[in-house]
């Protein structure tokens, strides 16, 4: 059998570090130069558009184990949505009905989530929604949100990060006219790139078998080979002058600190939600789990590029793993793009005197120890998640601010099922131009509160609950997962 090829030399001097905290392989051998040589053409999901029958557009979507070669002449078992690994990108449009056909072929339960969407509970795809091995499961829903990029992934109750990690998630883009209007790289695949972000632990035999360690279980499961759309070392080829990255990051527990080599400037357009207001320049984008940022990134200098992920903050700096990502190789001529536009949606400003009342969420870890050993140990207001408890009842339309506190070591993706809601402030001081825009998740630093002002707009049903979370998903498995009902 070949030898499976190592992270550049790089990636493994400054990750190496991290790598024995993990625990990992150890003594991997040296190799290759340094960056850019980048093996293998990054693979672009394919594209489903479904089917419309009677003005409903429908998917059909199998669950199912598969074998992918991350590696040359290595077979890994992994599991995927249509394909062996991941799924294809789901594309629907503002306005329209969907159905979601989803067929269990696995030898165990699973459940489909869409995550980022104002859905009926019964719909949401979240640990109630269980699809039996051999079932389908068909919810149907109205698209209200925005042209933006979402997501869906398994969330079976306390298998979401092991089903995740095996590779059952996908990505879903969202068109509509304010979109379609403005002057974006759009053609996908071309200069409208998916780029779902993970990695994954690799042994020897090219396995990456979900056994987390007590420590992965604290810490998050985290891995030793950065993976991109299910590629490993992957280079894009560039045409176009300018392209738009659809970033995702679907990693189990890292939080990716996404920078370019040189340090470039890049124009960020959309956050979880869709469109900002106006495009924000940024040479540091810090993406947590769950969240989507869209990005355009001018490459008309015609130097070659390397997207990365810089380590440092959480805990012993592991929460944000150092890899190197994308490497973006340019063709001799680059096709010209437009100017991204300078001003992008409407949104209105959130006003916090609109909001009902306030919600305390305090993220906690008291369990480190004993509770973790047991598989949990996280808690949100001081409890573990319960299936039979509701937690919190929430009247549609009314507006609240719900106030995120962590008060522990390492920070904590917070997201809120079936809505798009707006950051107030972080420890007192009003977000970024970044963290502006419509979001679902939201990252929580270590002894922050982060305050957000929420509506649930849509949908009621007294018996059926929606869920908040942690998004690193160990995290979520162990208990800091709470549910609320919308009536
Ligand atoms: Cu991305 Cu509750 O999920
Ligand atoms: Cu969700
Ligand atoms: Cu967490």
């Amino acid at each position: 059998m070949p030898r499976m090829p190592n992270p550049t030399r790089r990636t493994f001097l400054r990750s190496g570090a991290a790598l024995c905290a993990l625990g990992s392989l150890g003594g991997l051998p040296a190799f290759g130069a340094a960056g850019f040589n980048h093996k293998n053409r990054l693979a672009i999901p394919p594209l489903d558009l479904g089917e419309i029958k009677d003005g409903t557009r429908e998917f059909g979507l199998q669950l199912q184990h598969g074998i992918s070669e991350f590696f040359a002449g290595y077979e890994t078992p992994t599991k995927g949505i249509n394909g062996a690994y991941l799924g294809p990108v789901l594309r629907m449009r503002h306005g329209e009905t969907v159905r979601l056909n989803v067929t269990n072929n696995l030898d165990h339960d699973s459940t489909l989530h869409w995550h980022g969407f104002n859905l009926p509970a019964s719909a949401d795809g979240g640990p109630h929604q269980v699809i039996r091995p051999g079932d389908t499961w068909s919810p149907s829903f109205e698209i209200r949100e925005r042209a933006a990029t979402m997501w869906f992934h398994s969330h079976l109750m306390g298998q979401t990060a092991a089903q995740v990690w095996a590779g059952l998630a996908g990505m879903v883009i969202i068109d509509d006219d304010t979109a379609d209007a403005l002057d974006l790289p759009s053609e996908y695949g071309v200069d409208d790139i998916p780029l779902v972000l993970q990695d994954r632990r690799f042994s020897r035999d090219g396995s990456m078998a979900y056994k987390s360690s007590m420590h992965d279980r604290m810490a998050g499961m985290q891995g030793n080979y950065p993976v991109l759309n299910g590629t490993i070392s992957p280079y894009l080829e560039v045409s176009h002058e300018k392209v738009r990255l659809r970033l995702l990051n679907g990693a189990n527990a890292s939080i990716y600190n996404l920078t370019f080599r040189d340090e470039r400037t890049f124009q960020l357009v959309g956050t979880d939600g869709g469109l900002l207001t106006a495009p924000v320049e940024l040479t540091q984008l810090r993406l947590a789990p769950g969240e989507r940022a869209e990005i355009v990134v001018d490459f008309s200098d015609g130097a070659p590029a390397l997207l990365e992920s810089i380590g440092g903050r959480g805990m012993g700096g592991e929460q944000s793993p150092t890899f190197d990502l994308l490497e973006f190789r340019l063709k001799a001529q680059l096709a010209p793009s437009p100017q991204v536009p300078e001003k992008l949606a409407d949104l209105p400003v959130p006003d916090a005197d609109s909001a009902m009342r306030t919600r305390r969420f305090l993220l906690e870890m008291p369990g480190m120890g004993m509770g973790m050993m047991m598989g949990g140990g996280f808690t949100i207001n001081g409890e573990e998640m319960d299936m039979a408890r509701i937690d919190h009842v929430v009247k549609r339309g009314e507006a609240e601010i719900w106030e995120i506190e962590n008060a522990g070591p390492m920070a904590h993706p917070f997201h809120v099922h079936n809505t798009q809601f707006r950051i107030l402030d972080k420890a007192g001081r009003p977000p970024a131009p970044a963290e502006a825009g419509l979001k679902d998740t939201v990252l929580v630093e270590p002894g922050e509160v982060a305050r957000i002002l929420i509506r649930f707009d849509h949908y009621t049903d007294p018996d059926r609950p929606y869920m908040y979370h942690c998004h690193i998903l160990e995290h979520e498995d162990a208990g800091m997962m709470g549910q609320f009902t919308v009536v």
